[in-house]
């Protein structure tokens, strides 16, 4: 698995911040952490649920505050996810917390696009950059958002939602998603993780997004399987993810390989590695074993992280 060139499409930059760096941008910001060092960070990593593991989350995010920072943290995730065989990598980043304390967009999408530069000299890692809004916030707060960014366009390849899914169903953010295809941005929506599969339908229905970020209660709904099958929909799923926040407690009936015999081009992806316990690859391992996945269904889900990438198709010939 290591060496297999993939696509990894669901990834939060904010994500993939490894408790040791946490420690060591809070000692350099002067930020004060409840948590007295990594060992302590991993133990406190105990997740009741989504809203539970945000709160986590959006804390550690309170370590990163210049423009440095956002670099190092996107040049080290790059270079960990090619060593892992990733060739392409869409990167979900969101503002907004950020925005909250004062730092400015340009800090923020400035460091990340010096460090998606810096990883694709070093170590030959197409990276991608995705906007993300907040779906526990406003609409209007994703569309100004979306304002905020427009000097960035050209090094922004997507926008996405993610947040609090219960009680913000994505018809919330209609405006938002048609506001960036006015744009020319890609689109993806968080939905079904822990919101119901009608969530699912409205994120395509109402925001007619492109993809959808996990989907898991689709599986639910074999209408909806057929449709996702039909149209052709990809699905970032993340196996590791779904486990730690209790959206599943078995891998064994996990639905990536129903889903991929109903012939929805799902994929794999990690989330938020740093918080749940592994990279692509363990993600993918973690499938096969609990799955019994042939050859040929790591195949195809390696086939859909490309295909199902938003990289121009010129840049994907050879890969696919
Ligand atoms: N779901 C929703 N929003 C998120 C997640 C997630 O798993 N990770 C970071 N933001
Ligand atoms: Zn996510």
């Amino acid at each position: 698995m290591t060496a297999r060139p993939k696509a990894e499409l669901h990834v939060h930059l904010e994500g993939t911040l490894e408790p040791e760096d946490m420690v060591r941008f809070a000692a350099r910001n002067g930020v004060e952490l409840p948590w007295q060092g990594p060992e302590e960070l991993r133990a406190a990593y105990s997740f009741t649920g989504l809203e539970n593991f945000l709160s986590v989350y959006f804390q550690g995010c309170q370590v990163l505050c210049i423009r440095e920072d956002f670099r190092e943290l996107t040049v080290a995730y790059l270079q960990r996810a090619a060593g892992q065989g990733v060739r392409r990598a869409e990167m979900l980043f969101g503002p907004q917390a950020f925005l909250d304390r004062g730092i400015a967009i340009g800090d923020q999408i400035g460091g990340i696009v010096d460090g998606i530069d810096e990883a694709r000299e070093t170590h030959g890692i197409d990276g991608a950059l995705l906007v993300s809004a907040h779906r526990h916030r406003s609409e209007d707060d994703a569309l100004e958002l979306l304002e905020l960014v427009r000097p960035w366009r050209d090094r922004v390849v997507g926008v996405g939602l993610g947040g609090a899914e219960r009680g913000n169903p994505p018809s919330k953010f209609a405006r938002y998603f048609d506001a960036a295809r006015a744009d020319g941005y890609r689109t993806t929506c968080h939905a079904g993780e822990e919101g119901p599969a009608a969530y699912v339908a409205a994120a395509l229905d109402e925001c007619h997004v492109e993809r959808i970020d996990h989907g898991y209660a689709a599986a639910t709904n074999p209408d909806l399987v057929a449709r996702l099958a039909d149209d052709q929909v990809t699905l970032t799923m993340c196996p590791l993810s779904n486990l730690r926040l209790h959206v599943t407690d078995d891998l064994t009936t996990y639905p990536v390989k129903r889903l991929l015999d109903a012939g929805v081009p799902v994929t794999v992806n990690s989330d938020d590695p740093a918080y749940f316990g592994g990279y692509v690859n363990e993600n993918y391992a973690a499938v096969t074993d609990a799955l019994g996945l042939t050859e040929a269904e790591v195949k195809t889900l390696v086939r859909n992280s490309f295909s199902g990438s938003f990289a121009h198709p010129d840049e994907l010939r050879g890969a696919l």
